[in-house]
């Protein structure tokens, strides 16, 4: 019976690997919204998917949330003593500090005895207060980082649970109802053609610098993220990213074909 189960996922990934029309594709069995644990096996089969494609010098930039806090969580040292440099994508999103992209880089480091940056930015900054962050010396060495970074790990949310979670104002919530918003990655959020219906400001990784991440990792799962995982696959770099997911939200998924 084991066997079988198996080998119904792997067939589970190859379809949803050809119909989001994305790289790769691993799912792990059950449902992150059905039981958490679920949730520690996408970390895990993540933190091991991130392990292969690690290269001699690695900056790794990295998104906030649950998900990826629990990849930190299975993070073991690199016995081939590779340099891991982890990075956080983008500044404050609005998260609390658990998951937050900041917390996350530095239990990563700590687990695989790495390094990391922090990215020290507060959470909704006004035009005039960005304007100046990029211009500081400071800043500006981390966004040159992130401009090489060599892999790219980050989480989707559901668009309207990540207003709830955010506690945006009151434009900004109706600006992404009104898009028709159905996911978010790295505070862009999507409607269901992978169109950008707002984007939260603050310093970091733009969207266009992943044209040059030679390796993207999205780590997302559980059946209420279906909609949002392939809205943000639509965008250009889906093509180039291996998803990490859960049965739950893959048969949700697969549903509609
Ligand atoms: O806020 C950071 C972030 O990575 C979002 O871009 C994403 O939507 C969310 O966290 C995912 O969080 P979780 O893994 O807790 O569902």
């Amino acid at each position: 019976p084991i066997m079988k189960e198996v080998s119904g996922l792997k067939h589970l990934e190859h379809k949803l690997k050809e119909i989001l029309n994305i790289q790769e594709v691993i799912i792990v069995s059950g449902d992150s919204d059905q039981n958490e644990l679920v949730k520690k096996e996408m970390g895990r089969a993540c933190a091991s998917r991130m392990k292969k494609s690690f290269t001699s010098n690695n900056i790794i930039a990295i998104t906030g949330g649950s998900t990826l806090a629990a990849v930190a969580e299975m993070m073991t040292p690199d016995i081939e003593g590779r340099k891991l440099m982890f990075f956080p994508a983008r500044g404050g999103l609005g998260e609390y500090v658990e998951n937050q992209a900041n917390t996350i880089v530095a239990k990563m480091a700590e687990k695989t005895m790495g390094q990391y940056k922090l990215l020290h930015v507060p959470d909704q900054v006004s035009e005039d207060a960005y304007a100046s962050l990029v211009e500081e010396p400071a800043i500006k060495d981390a966004l040159e980082m992130l401009k090489r970074a060599t892999m790219v790990v980050h989480g989707i949310g559901d668009a309207m649970n990540m207003v709830k979670r955010r506690k945006h104002d009151q434009e900004t919530t109706q600006k992404i109802i009104d898009g028709q918003a159905v996911g978010e990655a790295f505070g862009y959020y999507f409607d269901a053609d992978g169109k950008i219906v707002h984007k939260v400001r603050t310093i970091g990784l733009q969207l266009e610098y992943l044209q040059n991440v030679p390796c993207i990792i999205a780590v997302a799962g559980g059946a209420s993220k279906a909609r949002a995982i392939q809205a943000v696959m639509k965008q250009e770099q889906g093509r180039k990213t291996i998803l990490i997911t859960d049965e739950g939200a893959a048969r949700a998924l697969i549903q509609d074909y």
